[in-house]
């Protein structure tokens, strides 16, 4: 029941409509019993530098913060984490005590992922990562934080894009940067991850990696295109033998640390997890 003292949470992007975070957080939120609610705000880009006196104005309590803010917000927030910082990006702000303090809980999403449902406590030593994009900054930190992960074979179409994206983070001589047609480095890769758009709709046939070639058994293969849920890429992966992943994961487990980091509240990630899937 929404009174005069629920209070506001919600998402910012441009376009936002298709976003399935308010059906996420508003299931969370009903289901722990927390008085407020979640909804979509269309920001177009020039209104990013808007955000922080809207947000002190209106004394919303956080916001989620999607394509094309999520660099831009940052100059209107009073602190930023060290995690956002290194990822060059924002994509939660928690509005407390008056101020306004930057995360990033992609990474969080993408390992808490790997672990429950791709079953991985420990990172494999070698990993390939397709695509040097947004989402691809914050899966790279993630890899690079993991200290049993010996080497990263970034794949992109545009070498120039992986190869400041591999500088920005420093990744050093555990990065490699390879044209996304040279799949050599997938025979010894024991995760693959997908971050290129490739597989998504409407080109939902097309895979990242072609006919899937270089895929074998040994691997999990993670896809976080979401929609669909089942790509090209996973069926190829399938066939192959190797365990997979798809992109619900990464989704539900950055909403449940951002709910988390609003509320202090435990997530209920399988609440979470069906309002999305009841979605797709
Ligand atoms: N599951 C989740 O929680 C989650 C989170 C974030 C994003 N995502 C999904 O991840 C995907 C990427 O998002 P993003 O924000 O990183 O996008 P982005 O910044 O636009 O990056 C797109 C990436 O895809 C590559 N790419 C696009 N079209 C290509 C093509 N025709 N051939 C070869 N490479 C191509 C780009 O390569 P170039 O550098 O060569 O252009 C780049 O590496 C989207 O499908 C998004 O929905 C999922």
């Amino acid at each position: 029941m929404i009174s005069g003292r629920t209070g506001i949470l919600g998402v910012i992007g441009h376009p936002v409509s298709h976003s399935g975070s308010p059906a996420m957080h508003n299931a969370a939120l009903e289901s722990t019993g927390l008085d407020y609610v979640y909804v979509a705000f269309t920001v177009p880009p020039e209104g990013a530098e808007g955000v922080g006196d809207a947000m002190r104005a209106l004394n919303i309590r956080g916001l989620n913060v999607t394509v094309p803010h999520k660099q831009t917000v940052i100059s209107c927030l009073d602190e930023v984490s060290p995690e956002a910082q290194a990822i060059g990006a924002v994509n939660t702000i928690d509005h407390r005590d008056g101020r306004l303090y930057g995360h990033n809980t992609d990474a969080y999403g993408l390992v808490a992922s790997l672990r429950e449902e791709g079953g991985l406590q420990r990172l494999p030593a070698k990993v390939a990562l397709l695509g040097a994009g947004g989402a691809a900054r914050a899966i790279l930190y993630a890899l690079l934080a993991a200290e049993e992960v010996e080497h990263v074979a970034l794949l992109n179409r545009t070498i120039a894009r992986a190869e400041s994206l591999a500088m920005d983070l420093n990744a050093g001589s555990r990065v490699t940067v390879q044209p996304l047609a040279e799949t050599t480095a997938l025979a010894d890769a024991g995760l693959v991850i997908n971050s290129t758009s490739i597989g998504m709709e409407p080109d939902a046939e097309a895979s990242p990696l072609g006919d899937g070639a270089g895929l074998h058994d040994g691997m999990v293969v993670v896809d976080i295109v979401y929609k669909p849920l089942e790509t090209r890429l996973l069926q190829q992966a399938r066939v192959a033998g190797a365990r997979t992943v798809d992109g619900l994961g990464m989704l539900v487990h950055q909403g449940a640390r951002a709910f988390e980091l609003w509320t202090g509240v435990a997530p209920p990630v399988d609440v979470m997890r069906n309002a999305l899937t009841q979605l797709n």
